[in-house]
C-alpha cells in the first residue's frame, strides 16, 4: 500500500507519514520545498514536490498510489473535486481528509474531540496553570481577526470561514464524542495533559 500525504511536514502530517513509515507502509510525502522536508522527514520517505491547489503537480505522482490522505484544507473549497478527480482517475482508492468542520456525502466520517467540551476561557485558564504564568483573554473586532490571519498567508475566503467558525460553531465542536477511545481502546487524552505536554510553547520569549 503507498500512501500520498498532503501537508505531510505539517503539525497534523509529519505524524501521519511518521506512523505509516513506522508501520512499513509506503509513502509519498507531498510538499512545496523538498529541502526543507527532507530534513523534516528524515531519508527514508519519498517526496512528491508540488502542492494540492495545482493538482496537476502531482500528476506523475500517481502511479502506485493506493491511498490519499488530505491534511491540508487551504483551497480544497476550490480544488477538491479536481484533486479528487485525477485522484480516482490515476486508481487512488481510499481517500481520507481531515478536517474541521461539518463534512458533506463520505463513505465514513469520524468526528474526533476531546473528554470534555471546554470554553475559550476554561482553555486559556488551563494554559496559563501549564505555563506558569497570567495569560490574559482579549477582546479583538472582526476586522483585526481578519486581519491577523490574512497576515499568516491563508486567503480571505479561509480567514472567512474560520471566524465565522468561531462566531457560529457547529454542535460538532462542543459535543463530546466518544470515537477516541472507541477507535484506540483508551480515553482521549485531556486539554491539561496537553497543555502540561507542551508547556513550553508558552513560556515568556527570554529577552
Ligand atoms: N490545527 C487546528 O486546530 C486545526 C483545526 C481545524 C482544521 N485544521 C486544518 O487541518 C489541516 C492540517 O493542519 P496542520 O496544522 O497540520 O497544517 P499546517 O502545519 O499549517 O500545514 C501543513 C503543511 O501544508 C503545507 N501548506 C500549508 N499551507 C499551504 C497552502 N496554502 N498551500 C499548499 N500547501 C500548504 C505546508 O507544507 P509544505 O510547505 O511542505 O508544502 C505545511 O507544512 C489544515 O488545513 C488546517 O486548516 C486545523
Amino acid at each position: 500500500m503507498t500512501t500520498l500525504v498532503t501537508g505531510a511536514t505539517g503539525n497534523t502530517g509529519r505524524h501521519v507519514v511518521r506512523e505509516l513509515v513506522r508501520r512499513g507502509e509506503k509513502v509519498e510525502a507531498l510538499t512545496r520545498d523538498a529541502a526543507a522536508a527532507r530534513a523534516l522527514l528524515g531519508p527514508e520517505v519519498d517526496l512528491v514536490t508540488g502542492t494540492h491547489t495545482a493538482p496537476s503537480t502531482l500528476d506523475d505522482a500517481w502511479p502506485g498510489v493506493d491511498r490519499l490522505h488530505v491534511t491540508v484544507t487551504a483551497g480544497l473549497a476550490e480544488v477538491g473535486p479536481e484533486l479528487i478527480d485525477r485522484a480516482v482517475a490515476a486508481g487512488v482508492r481510499r481517500i481520507t481528509v481531515v478536517w474541521g468542520g461539518g463534512v458533506g456525502p463520505v463513505e465514513r466520517a469520524y468526528n474526533l474531540t476531546g473528554p470534555a467540551a471546554l470554553t475559550t476561557r476554561e482553555r486559556i485558564a488551563i494554559l496559563a496553570e501549564a505555563a506558569g504564568r497570567p495569560i490574559e483573554f482579549a477582546r479583538i473586532t472582526h476586522q483585526q481577526a481578519v486581519d491577523r490571519l490574512l497576515a499568516t498567508g491563508v486567503s480571505q475566503a479561509d480567514a472567512e470561514y474560520v471566524i465565522g467558525w468561531y462566531a457560529e460553531s457547529s454542535p460538532e465542536s462542543y459535543t463530546v464524542d466518544p470515537t477516541v477511545e472507541t477507535l484506540l481502546g483508551r480515553p482521549a487524552r485531556t486539554f491539561t495533559q496537553w497543555a502540561a505536554e507542551h508547556a513550553h510553547h508558552f513560556a515568556r520569549p527570554t529577552a
